[in-house]
């Protein structure tokens, strides 16, 4: 499965959602997640974002390894989201933060 780590918190630019062939990214307030049972490992959401957010999950760093179980609990959760929409506001000023992970909304 492909997963959606820190860099998508409080940006969400959402560039990501309409190449899914299969509509598995779920949408939060300040987040996306992809539902790891849904993914089909077709790589096509990777390159679309802008911020470089969306990995395979064999290629997680070990700091990372933790946002495969957080998009399954989230995508369990929040709905499927399938249609681009604006980014959030200051998206551009979050893009380079680190540290986001405690800022994440549920
Ligand atoms: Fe959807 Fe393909 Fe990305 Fe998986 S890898 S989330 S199936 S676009
Ligand atoms: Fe997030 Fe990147 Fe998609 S910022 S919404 S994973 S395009």
């Amino acid at each position: 499965t492909y997963v959606v780590k820190e860099e998508c918190i409080k940006c969400k630019y959402t560039d990501c959602v309409e190449v899914c062939p299969v509509d598995c990214f779920h949408e939060g307030p300040n987040f996306l997640v992809i539902d790891p049972e849904e993914c089909i490992d077709c790589s096509l959401c990777e390159p679309e974002c802008p911020v470089n957010a969306i990995v395979a999950d064999d290629d997680l760093e070990d700091k990372d390894q933790h946002y495969l179980a957080l998009n399954e609990e989230l995508s369990a959760i929040w709905p499927v989201i399938t249609e681009k929409k604006p980014a959030l506001e200051d998206a551009d000023q979050w893009a380079e933060k680190e540290g986001k992970l405690e800022l994440l909304e549920r």
